[in-house]
């Protein structure tokens, strides 16, 4: 999706699609006003008629005849203007832009608000181009119909209206984030047959070759047991398919605080069978998706680098699949992570864990001051709070409001969840340091969460668990209109980055 903000009067404007929003009670906002005289009234009639609707993501499309440059017009409601954030916009214009392909067209237009909205002109371009951009990608790329039975996609964004050219930077800040938000999702939607941990490494290395200032290193099963990620090794046995630890460093020519490092820590199981603690039948096709966090961590630092911002930053992403088989960890082998701790198998699904806290050593190790890890980790976080937040958890409480802070303004929701010393509890064993499960059904979420604790080494940590905002198992009625991958996480590490890198939202 190309993206273009001008200068330019809406009724000059060539496009398929030109949209406006409108709010709740339905009032024809000032930049439509000028299109409805040229319409002779037509809009304020389909007003009055009730056919152009307030009410969020309903979308009225009329064609024009000649009267105006573009060849429809589209009135798409944005609900309560007292409920209209950014969530709000980026779903209108989610809903327009999948108009625009179902009509046949390629280029919508979204017409900047002005003042009746309680939005920033630059906030309302983010969120109109995340909105447009997000809605194109189609999940169905391993379909083989013919073209014209696929899904017809928008390919291009104007936005126009007073102010649009002067919030070019931001659309086109968005635009990037917001790629590499598709990209991640395509990496998570992708099935294990075709993405395996070498692959995921492979294409790490394509992607850092063609970013100033980014090295990438991948460590192969014997470097992991050599450097001691006994709990890493483990997992990653049961498989076939080799395991990677994908390594990246940004260091941009001039950090804005040198002293500050951001560590972006992902689990990038690529199937999560369950391993010996084999996961029942039902949906394991979707353990396909547990490497989402990985893949966030992994997208999310190449929009930093290629946004070029003033922060240093690193990514480590502990990937292998977890398969039962011959060769495979087993329940009650005790295993010794990087950090030194010994750790009592008690649940060889519960790998992600065991994956992360030599992830989190190795971030710590490679200069990593500010520390989020991503993860599907548990089913319970998605009994818990569904599909619109993460799970937050972390040792600092200002690191934690910082990444609120960002993970709310970036439209990645996450919400603070408690952790507590008295949770290790649940991880104690008779054998050794800590077990890695425990087979009472209370706080999986919450007692995971402290288990990771024990490896993040000094410094801020904060760690989301993404299970179940990471992969819809159907579409959520946003911009997310169809189940699989969101990208979550990506948005998030963009709105992060920008502020430690004082760069503002
Ligand atoms: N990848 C799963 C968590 C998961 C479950 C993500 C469902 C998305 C949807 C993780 O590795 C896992 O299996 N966790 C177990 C832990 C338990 C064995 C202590 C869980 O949550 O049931
Ligand atoms: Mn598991
Ligand atoms: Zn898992």
């Amino acid at each position: 999706m190309e993206i273009f903000p001008v200068e330019i009067r809406p009724v000059e404007v060539e496009a398929d699609v030109l949209a406006f929003g409108i709010a709740d009670p339905p009032e024809l906002p000032p930049a439509a006003q000028e299109l409805d005289r040229r319409l002779s009234g037509r809009l304020a009639r389909l007003l009055e008629d009730g056919e152009i609707k307030g009410s969020l993501g309903s979308v009225a499309v009329l064609h024009t005849r000649g009267e105006v440059t573009a060849r429809r017009i589209a009135a798409v409601g944005l609900g309560k203007v007292t409920a209209l954030d950014a969530d709000a916009l980026r779903t209108a214009v989610a809903r327009a832009a999948e108009r625009t392909g179902a009509v046949g067209g390629r280029t919508l237009a979204w017409i900047l608000g002005g003042d009746e909205l309680p939005l920033t002109a630059a906030d309302q371009a983010r969120a109109a181009v995340e909105g447009a951009v997000l809605a194109a990608y189609d999940p169905g790329r391993w379909k083989t119909g013919a073209d014209d039975e696929r899904p017809q996609l928008a390919e291009s964004l104007v936005l126009c209206g007073t102010g649009a050219a002067a919030v070019r930077d931001e659309a086109v800040r968005a635009a990037v984030v917001a790629r590499w938000t598709n990209r991640c999702r395509d990496l998570v939607n992708t099935p294990a047959n075709e993405l395996t941990p070498t692959k995921l490494a492979e294409l790490a290395e394509e992607a850092a070759a063609k970013l100033e200032h980014v090295r990438v290193e991948t460590l192969g099963p014997e470097e992991i047991r050599a450097a001691g990620m006994g709990a890493f090794a483990a997992v990653a046995r049961g498989s076939r398919e080799p395991a990677r630890l994908i390594s990246l460093s940004y260091e941009p020519p001039a950090p804005a605080r040198p002293d500050v490092v951001l560590g972006l820590v992902g689990k990038a199981i690529t199937f999560d069978s369950g391993g010996l603690s084999l996961k029942p039948a039902q949906r394991m096709d979707e353990m396909k998706y547990d490497m989402a966090g990985g893949g966030a961590a992994l997208t999310g630092f190449c929009a930093v680098a290629e946004l070029g911002l003033p922060v240093r930053a690193r990514a480590v992403v502990g990937s292998c699949e977890n398969m039962p088989g011959g060769h495979a960890y087993r329940p009650g082998d005790i295993v010794t992570a990087a950090n030194g701790m010994t750790i009592e198998v008690t649940n060889t699904d519960a790998e992600g864990r065991l994956v992360l806290a030599d992830a989190l050593w190795y971030a710590r190790e490679s200069g990593a001051t500010h520390v989020v890890d991503f993860a599907t980790l548990t089913g319970g976080i998605v009994v818990a709070i569904g599909d619109f937040y993460a799970g937050l958890f972390g040792n600092d409480a200002s690191w934690i409001e910082e990444v609120r802070a960002a993970a709310e303004e970036s439209g990645d929701h996450a919400w603070p969840m408690p952790i507590h010393d008295t949770y290790k509890r649940y991880y104690q064993s008779t054998f050794a340091d800590a077990t890695n499960s425990s087979d009472l059904r209370q706080a999986q979420p919450v007692y995971a969460a402290r288990f990771l604790q024990e490896f993040a080494g000094e410094g801020p940590w904060a760690h989301l668990d993404i299970a179940g905002t990471a992969f819809l198992e159907r579409g959520r009625g946003d911009v997310f209109a169809d189940r699989g991958a969101t990208g979550y996480g990506v948005r998030l590490i963009a709105e992060l980055a920008s502020r430690l890198a004082g760069a503002g939202p």
